[in-house]
């Protein structure tokens, strides 16, 4: 059968589809009626978080069995039209959480430190070694909002370097997040108690903009970190925040527009450190995403079950 695939996944994903016998075609970068006519006579699409996977696209593919997401989340697909054609959608949900774990605590000691910003200044021939005074992560308070997967992770890691914990998530007991070395809190309290304040949440209509301008300011002299999904945190507050010393810095892997605009204000803040959206990309990471992926699909296309529908 026929697998379109409009986002890199490692080369060991493609493998396993063509050894299953499926005919795999790969169209980066293909959007509007470009990605359509690719995907007209697909029988499986496969994506990362680069696709908008819309209602035309389910029109547009009349054989479609099955919408496989090398990956976690899965708002860049419009899953009410998936059902509404008949397709299962697959995410990866183990594969990347170690990856998103070990970038946020990277990104969270890259602004503690202001790692990027002293090393541009290096690069420029500047020794600025009197304009950087750090904060230690020993000792202070994270707020973990989502203390699902990848959330648990942070945690568990950053509890190891002797950060207190605080978690807002009202899906899990206060069992679970003690045996994590978290006290279970309120949203709002978990927000003013935090110096670091990290989201490990979907992008929903309950999420988005999450975190505010009413919490940054709760924040004081805090940093966020955001290796989840762009739009949780509201980035015009956001970038207000950081430049106005609200905050005392950001970290940035995702945006609410990918990727990020050039004259996006977060890019001018000091004091906000920015990746693109790098939080699943490691090798190990894309290895599993990408065979969790193509399994699922050769599963859905052998018209058995699918684990992670
Ligand atoms: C995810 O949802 O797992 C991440 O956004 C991974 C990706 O970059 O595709």
């Amino acid at each position: 059968m026929r697998v379109l695939v409009t986002d890199p996944i490692a080369d060991a994903g493609l493998a396993r589809l063509r050894d299953a016998g499926h005919e795999v075609t790969t169209a980066y970068d293909v959007e509007g009626d470009a990605l359509l006519d690719a995907v007209s006579d697909a029988h499986a699409l496969v994506v990362r978080s680069g696709t908008e996977v819309t209602e035309a696209v389910f029109e547009a593919a009349p054989d479609l069995v099955i919408v496989g997401r090398a990956g976690i989340g899965v708002d860049n697909i419009d899953i009410d039209a998936a059902t509404d054609h008949g397709v299962v959608v697959a995410n990866a949900p183990e594969g990347n959480v170690r990856a998103a774990a070990e970038h946020t605590v990277a990104l969270a000691f890259a602004t503690a430190r202001s790692v990027p910003q002293a090393h541009a200044r290096l690069t420029d021939g500047e020794w600025a070694k009197g304009d950087y005074l750090g904060t230690e992560l020993n000792g202070k308070t994270l707020g973990v909002v989502g203390l699902g997967r990848v959330g648990q992770e942070v945690a568990k890691r950053l509890d190891g370097l002797g950060m207190d914990l605080v978690a807002y998530d009202p899906y899990i007991g206060e069992e679970r997040a003690a045996q994590l070395g978290a006290e279970l809190v309120e949203f709002e309290e978990c927000v003013a108690r935090a110096d670091f304040l990290t989201v490990h949440v979907p992008l929903t209509d309950e999420t988005e903009g999450l975190v505010g301008e009413a919490e940054l300011a709760e924040m004081e002299d805090g940093y966020v970190v955001n290796v989840a999904r762009g739009g949780v945190v509201d980035e015009a507050a956001l970038a207000e925040a950081a430049d106005d010393g609200v905050i005392a810095g950001a970290a940035l892997d995702v945006f609410a527009e990918e990727p990020l605009s050039a004259d996006s204000p977060l890019l001018s803040a000091d004091n906000v450190v920015t990746t693109p959206h790098l939080g699943a990309s490691t090798q190990a990471a894309q290895q599993n995403v990408a065979t969790d992926t193509a399994d699922q699909v050769v599963a859905a296309l052998a018209g058995d079950p699918v684990v992670n529908a």
